[in-house]
């Protein structure tokens, strides 16, 4: 249980609010690549409680814009795109993607004073599928060189869920490895392709459901939090996992493809009560089977909306509870996700919980959120915001799904497998 001052710290997004300075220090991402195209009409967007137009210049740069247009307030995501920038309907004020009045064609020699308007322009970066944008004061900071923005097209899904929650407890649900057990279990044995767990034949649907206590353990690391659950399979075997929360709202753990890459949910408020879960999975070693991408993406309707929700009670089937799922809520995790953390309330009132030993990792993120907050207060710059390209490496950023066998200290093995993985960046980087 926190206080409602803490509760309020956490989850209130809009500028100025503890939280809202806290994400504004990070790359966040504003939109999918595929919802602007090239030569494609601006989007309305909202993001942090802010109101913007998002759109690509005749050029094909990217600018993020205040909607209200500097002259009268008419909403820029109508306007044109031509002549370098974005083009107001109203009086045809123009600007381009930093923000500047280009034109004022209306006014005496094209608008004598147009320099001095500055409209408000957040700068944009385009990669592995994603507009991120960064809202933050002063310069912006590296975009993290993380392993699931750098794979090719075809080995990573990308795609994004609407929730009607708050983005904290969403994001929490990630690093909670005993949900797993529940929530998500199968009541049948499950063979299915990319659920693999390396040292095993066996999917991690039915290592889990195997067993529901995990033991756990944390580490604190430079990017955010480590999280061991070690599950006794019998016989000296162990069903080791190791996911991660990323400061500030992003989390990377085991998903569909199993030990040949992982998933990342990340959790970006639109306003307090509601969020764009952008969703990744990738594989290392081969292109995705397009079946699985389907399957993923048969969640969601062409608005990103999920299809099961609150209004059909997430078509919620009784019988199947007795022998498929453990939620009758079909097999999609997204929709097990998005029922748990929605039915928190709009913002869960964490005066109300019971926290216990298994929500570790819950208690670890909060403190390290409260920490980045007080940096931000006494002036100086919270954990995980890269400015040198040497702390850019993120190799330690571990994902495991493992059985293993004679291992005691989990950490020295993740430590092991984390120096390995930064030989081989090094055999890579060197070669290239
Ligand atoms: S309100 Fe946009 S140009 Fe006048
Ligand atoms: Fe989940």
């Amino acid at each position: 249980m926190i206080s409602r001052e803490e509760n309020e710290h956490l989850t209130q997004t809009g500028p100025g609010a503890p939280a809202g300075e806290l994400l504004r220090r990070y790359w966040q991402p504003v939109a999918l690549s595929e919802e602007l195209p090239v030569g494609g009409a601006p989007l309305a967007i909202k993001i942090l409680g802010e109101d913007l137009a998002l759109f690509r210049d005749d050029q094909g740069r990217i600018g993020l814009l205040g909607i209200h247009c500097s002259h009268r307030g008419t909403n820029l995501s109508y306007g044109r795109i031509e002549d370098g920038g974005l083009r107001c309907l109203y009086h045809g004020w123009l600007y381009d993607i930093h923000g500047r009045c280009l034109e004022q064609p209306g006014e005496p020699g094209g608008g004598m004073n147009r320099d001095a308007i500055c409209h408000l322009a957040y700068p944009c970066k385009e990669h592995g599928g994603i507009i991120f944008t960064y809202m933050g004061p002063g310069e912006a900071p590296l975009l993290p060189n993380y392993e699931f923005l750098n794979q090719p097209a075809d080995h990573c899904c990308v795609y994004k869920v609407y929730h009607e929650c708050n983005y904290l407890q969403a994001n929490e649900g990630n690093i909670d490895p005993v949900h797993l057990s529940f929530l998500h279990r199968f009541l049948e044995h499950k063979e299915e392709r990319y659920t693999g767990v390396r040292g095993t034949e066996e999917s991690h649907y039915n290592l889990i459901a195997k067993s529901e206590r995990p033991a756990l353990d944390v580490e604190i690391t430079d990017f955010g939090v480590r999280i061991y659950s070690v599950r006794n399979m019998g016989a000296g075997k162990s069903y080791l996992r190791v996911s991660n929360f990323i400061l500030p709202n992003l989390s990377a753990f085991p998903g569909q493809t199993g030990g040949e890459g992982y998933g990342v949910n990340w959790h970006v408020p639109i306003d307090d009560t509601h969020h764009w879960k952008y969703c990744f999975f990738f594989s290392r070693e081969a292109p995705l089977d397009k079946a699985v991408i389907d399957k993923a993406l048969a969640e969601v309707n062409e608005s990103y909306h999920p299809v099961r929700d609150e209004s059909n009670r997430f078509m919620q089937d009784r019988e199947s509870m007795k022998t498929q799922t453990y939620t009758g809520m079909g097999s999609g995790f997204q929709t097990h996700d998005a029922f748990a953390t929605g039915s928190q309330g709009a913002i869960q009132d964490r005066t109300q919980e019971n926290i216990v030993s298994s929500d570790i990792a819950i208690v670890a993120a909060r403190k390290l959120m409260e920490k980045g907050i007080r940096d931000i207060q006494a002036g100086g710059e919270p954990p995980h915001v890269i400015r040198k390209p040497e702390q850019n490496k993120l190799t330690h950023l571990l994902v495991l799904s493992d059985l293993v066998e004679g291992v005691s200290d989990w950490k020295e093995y993740a430590r092991g497998l984390a120096a390995e993985a930064s030989r081989r960046q090094q055999v890579t980087g060197s070669r290239q």
